[in-house]
């Protein structure tokens, strides 16, 4: 290694550790907002920049929009000038270290989108100088940092490892978790170099009480798939269970509860009306795409991927058998959902497999409402719903609710009170009887 690219590391690391080095966070959603809130937390001047004005505009008047970050934080951060918001590129140049948080969705044939990547290296490629870390957040396949980011880079002259340094870090966030966030869950660093992770690790530990270095950019990005493939897989296990345990007339739940009680050697995992969010849907996928490129065939990701799908329509089944119990066809009836956002007490419906039940039941002829105190609204590819309150819908009338999403804040008694049919996708009324209740 030049020695230059030693005395470029060594400075950064300094400057990291007193505080005078300036973080630039690129894409401030679920992941970037939270990062750069971290670093402006640990005390450092951090630029953040999104092409999306109105959250910039936001941010910049000291207003989160993501549930996990309190608005009081960002405007005592924006008061005291150590997070600025921007959707100006320009102000890369002037930065130390630029952390990448961009989407990674897939498109419709199931191949990887790297657009929103891309898009963002361009930017970081324009203003790049000696010295600068560049680090990529978003979760993709192994082999990006160095196929995609690095040649990006280099482009204009300057050498990664030499004149700058690259980094890939997944990040780990779990929106919605009380208990772990983006400053205690530990990071997993992989450079394009050892300089590179050394750099990298530097930024982290500013507000990280525990980083993982790793061998290369590469491992570090599959970290992040094997993360997700695992949490995909064993899923799709407990949502075949849920069906097999139905025809064998066993409640899955009972049963799972009962297995998690063993100490070692299992980890729960529940069924559910299908996979939702960012990640676990969509990630496997960056994987088994990967792997294609090589001729190797991923049997258990594409398994279960089929499995997690079809759970939509089971759910929808579930619903046409419970009316059918009281002499009802599914065409013409009001069906409730309870419950849009993905997962619990979160605002996001990303991938919602209830955006999936939702089409589903008025295909079939069913008119859909839905309450969800996190969701005002949904606008996803034609479909348009606006949120009804659930003592609106219950005073209404429907011939079945469906719970979707286990929120906190709902009144479960209630719902069971006043819901002529439930279909109950959650065990979210675990412990309550009634013969109108129908679990998955
Ligand atoms: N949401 C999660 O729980 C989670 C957890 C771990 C990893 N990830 C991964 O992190 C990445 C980001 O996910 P997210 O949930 O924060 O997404 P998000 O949609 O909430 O936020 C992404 C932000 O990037 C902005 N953006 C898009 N293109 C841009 C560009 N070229 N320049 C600047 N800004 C741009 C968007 O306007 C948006 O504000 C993805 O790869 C995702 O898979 C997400």
């Amino acid at each position: 290694m030049p020695t230059s690219a030693v005395s470029l590391a060594d400075d950064l690391i300094r400057r990291l550790d007193n505080h005078t080095a300036r973080p630039a966070v690129i894409g401030l959603g679920y992941v970037g907002l939270p990062l750069a809130v971290e670093l402006a937390s640990a005390g450092l001047d951090v630029v953040s920049i999104d092409v999306d004005a109105s959250k910039v505009a936001r941010l910049a008047g000291g207003e989160s929009y993501i549930p996990d970050v309190p608005s009081a934080k960002v405007a005592q951060l924006v008061r005291a000038g150590k997070l600025r918001a921007t959707t100006d590129f320009s102000v890369l140049a002037a930065a130390d270290t630029i952390n990448i948080c961009v989407p990674t969705p897939l498109r419709k044939t199931r191949d990887p989108d790297l657009s929103y990547v891309v898009g963002a290296v361009e930017q970081v490629a324009r203003h790049l100088r000696p010295g600068h870390l560049v680090i990529l957040e978003s979760t993709t396949y192994p082999g990006t940092t160095e196929e995609v980011l690095l040649p990006m880079l280099q482009a204009g002259g300057l050498r990664a490892g030499g004149d700058f340094f690259l980094a890939f870090s997944p990040e780990r966030v779990d929106p919605g978790n009380p208990r772990w966030h983006t400053g205690n869950i530990p990071k997993v660093v992989g450079g394009i170099d050892d300089v590179s992770t050394r750099v990298a690790a530097a930024l982290y530990r500013q507000f990280s009480a525990q980083i993982v270095p790793v061998s290369s950019a590469k491992v570090a990005e599959m970290v992040k798939l094997l993360e997700n493939t695992f949490r995909a897989v064993n899923i799709g296990m407990a949502n075949e269970l849920a069906l097999m345990c139905r025809e064998l007339g066993v409640d899955v739940w009972e049963v799972i509860d009962a297995a998690a009680t063993k100490p070692f050697g299992f980890m729960p995992f529940y069924p559910g009306p299908g996979l939702g969010g960012h990640c676990i849907p969509i990630d496997p996928f960056y994987l088994s795409w990967k792997a294609r490129q090589t001729g190797f065939e991923s049997r258990f990701i594409e398994l279960a991927g089929h499995v997690n799908a079809t759970m939509p329509r089971y759910v929808v089944e579930r619903v046409a058998e419970a009316l059918n119990t009281v002499g009802k066809p599914l065409m013409g009836m009001r069906v409730h959902l309870f419950g849009m956002a993905y997962k619990p007490d979160v605002d996001d419906v990303r991938e919602s497999p209830a955006i999936d039940v939702t089409r589903l039941l008025q295909r079939r002829g069913a008119t859909v409402t839905f309450s969800d105190p996190h969701v005002a609204r949904v606008d996803d590819h034609g479909l348009t719903l606006e949120r009804v309150g659930p003592e609106a819908a219950m005073a209404a009338g429907y011939d079945c609710a469906v719970i979707t999403t286990d929120h906190a804040a709902f009144d479960y008694a209630r719902i069971v009170e006043s819901s002529p049919l439930i279909v109950d996708t959650r065990n979210a009324l675990k412990g309550r009887a009634g013969a109108h209740i129908f679990r998955l």
